[in-house]
């Protein structure tokens, strides 16, 4: 059997020497108070159980990686007529950037990049009369604990500074793919961002993407395989923006980053993984984190390529 624990351990140890050159986002004040030393990572196994290292218990802002719960659900609800509003390729540009969107009239490239997250959020606000908690259910649903909740300071905190994804909401609006009131989205998305998890909590999560759609301890099918299917590829081409290229390159699984320095990652049939380490590289993502899950895949040998 792969000697799972001691490969985190080997990962860890390399960590702790690795510089470290990314800085803690500062943009959204509140999470500018992380330390930059935190390291935590968990690895969840379909047939072998739980392995990890470092601080994996302790909960950080899962930010953009809930765009993949938001996705999930509008998937679910809408099916394909989803797509007439928002499209699946990636972008090349950074997460938060309005210029692609004004050039290809409000049409949000895809669901991980804030101008789609932020149309997924107006598609769930429409479906639901109380999306924040639909929301929370999703997440407390497919992980068992139903203590995951928001850090109020988080979302006050970005709620304080949030003039740009209220400038994609508004131009989306201009073009007329927003159907709902600018404020009420902003708040939903910000919410959502402002979710707490831990690395075993976020692995425990995307366990139902690692085995197709279905929860691991009672085979409950809560999505299709092909819902699945399609998540999974939006993750491998568009989870990490920019940047999207380079973390197939190095890592070779789909997966998801947020600017809380988390990232969450699946090898479809073997395993979920997520890593926490704040300190992001020039694109948003986590620098430690990738370099984590680029050895996590090289020692074992088990990545989707
Ligand atoms: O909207 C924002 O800017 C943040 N709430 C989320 C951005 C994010 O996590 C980008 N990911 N790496």
């Amino acid at each position: 059997m792969t000697p799972y624990q001691s490969i985190l351990t080997t990962i860890a140890k390399e960590i702790a020497t690795t510089p470290i050159t990314g800085k803690v986002a500062s943009y959204i004040p509140e999470l500018a108070k992380i330390p930059s030393s935190k390291f935590g990572m968990h690895l969840y196994c379909t047939n072998a159980g739980h392995y990890n290292i470092g601080h994996q218990n302790e909960r950080f802002s899962i930010q953009s990686i809930s765009k993949v719960f938001s996705f999930t659900l509008a998937m679910s609800l809408l099916g394909d007529e989803l797509f007439t509003r928002i499209d699946i390729e990636p972008s090349g540009n950074p997460f938060n950037s309005l210029v692609q969107l004004e050039y290809e009239n409000g049409i949000p490239r895809n669901p991980f990049i804030n101008a789609g997250a932020l149309l997924i959020a107006d598609v769930l606000v429409s479906e639901f009369s109380n999306p924040k908690k639909e929301l929370l259910d999703f997440i407390r649903k497919i992980t068992s604990n139903d203590t995951i909740a928001i850090n109020q300071q988080v979302f006050e905190s970005e709620m304080a500074f949030n003039h740009r994804n209220a400038a994609l909401l508004n131009l989306m609006k201009a073009f007329g793919n927003i159907r709902n009131d600018i404020d009420t989205v902003l708040d939903l998305y910000t919410f959502q961002c402002a979710i707490e998890m831990c690395c075993k909590e976020l692995a425990t999560a995307f366990m139902l993407y690692a085995n197709g759609g279905k929860l691991l301890h009672n085979n409950e099918q809560i999505i299709t395989e092909t819902t699945t299917k399609r998540i999974n590829a939006v993750m491998q081409t568009c989870g990490f923006y920019d940047e999207a290229g380079e973390f197939s390159f190095r890592v070779g699984l789909p997966g998801k980053s947020g600017v809380g320095g988390g990232i969450a990652a699946i090898h479809p049939g073997h395993y979920a993984v997520s890593v926490w380490s704040p300190p992001l590289n020039p694109k948003g993502n986590s620098e430690l984190g990738m370099y984590a899950l680029e050895r996590l895949t090289s020692l074992t040998g088990l990545s989707v390529f």
